[in-house]
């Protein structure tokens, strides 16, 4: 057949073959990714996702110090042993105010995508302490030491400024109030009203259980948020894209 006669001219120039071979590259990249700048939004916007609180994104800075994201993963996926497992499949919306993403790509532990509200605070502090006191097949390390470490709050502004430079849409207001915001998540006995009208369904608890904010505190707060912002009773996915 021609056409098949001609393609021995390509197979036997490598030039030629280098040429032709970027132009089929070219046309399969550009159909994929060309429509993406005309789509206004590939994230779904999903009711209840918000920016993290002060507190969260403190303990969310501290499981990124530690290394938590090399043992565990924040990604479930939409498999049914996955799904059995540990919930609802996660949503693209629900980490679109990570940076960065906590997805990870190794589960030596389990995924957290979900962990939030799992445990009590109390085990939270005993398992960080000493992992195998609760779970004796643990090799998870133990992180006591975030109980003794107090902080402040001083830079907690600068930190929800930074994460607006990138795209998160924390307000004048949040900024304004992060160190105030910070400090009261911890305090029950606290004017929290505001935190909790900024951050809807922000947990005000003394998470370990002890005076001070410690890293613990702020490490608990994020963890059992994890996963608790969006209602699975109610979701329904958006068929329309
Ligand atoms: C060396 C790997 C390793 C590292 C690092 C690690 N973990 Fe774990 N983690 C595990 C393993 C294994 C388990 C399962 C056994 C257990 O519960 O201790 C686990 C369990 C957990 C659980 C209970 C999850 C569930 O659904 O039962 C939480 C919460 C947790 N880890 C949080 C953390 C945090 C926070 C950090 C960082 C401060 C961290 N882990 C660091 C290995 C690790």
């Amino acid at each position: 057949m021609a056409i098949l006669d001609k393609h021995t001219v390509l197979e036997k120039n490598v030039t030629l073959l280098a040429i032709f071979a970027f132009l089929v590259v070219t046309v399969g990249g550009i159909v994929q990714i060309a429509p993406l700048f005309w789509l206004e939004n590939t994230i779904e916007d999903v009711e209840g996702v918000r920016p993290y609180s002060p507190l969260e994104l403190a303990g969310r800075d501290i499981y990124i110090r530690e290394g938590c994201y090399v043992c565990h993963s924040q990604m479930i996926r939409p498999m049914r042993d996955e799904v059995e497992r540990y919930g609802h499949y996660s949503l693209a919306a629900e980490s679109k105010y990570d940076h960065p993403f906590q997805w990870g790509s190794k589960r030596t532990g389990p995924d957290l995508a979900r962990v939030g509200g799992r445990y009590s605070d109390d085990w939270h502090v005993d398992h960080l302490r000493d992992p195998q006191s609760v779970v004796p097949e643990s090799v998870m390390p133990k992180y006591g030491f975030l109980e003794n470490r107090l902080i402040d709050g001083e830079y907690v502004g600068d930190l929800l400024k930074t994460h607006r430079m990138v795209g998160v849409p924390y307000t004048e207001e949040m900024i304004e109030n992060a160190r105030a915001d910070f400090a009261v998540q911890v305090d029950p006995d606290g004017d929290w009203d505001g935190l909790v009208e900024r951050y809807p369904g922000a947990q005000v608890r003394n998470f370990d259980g002890q005076a001070g904010i410690s890293e613990a505190d702020a490490l608990i707060a994020y963890l059992q948020m994890l996963g608790t912002l969006v209602d699975f009773s109610t979701f329904t996915p958006d068929a329309s894209r």
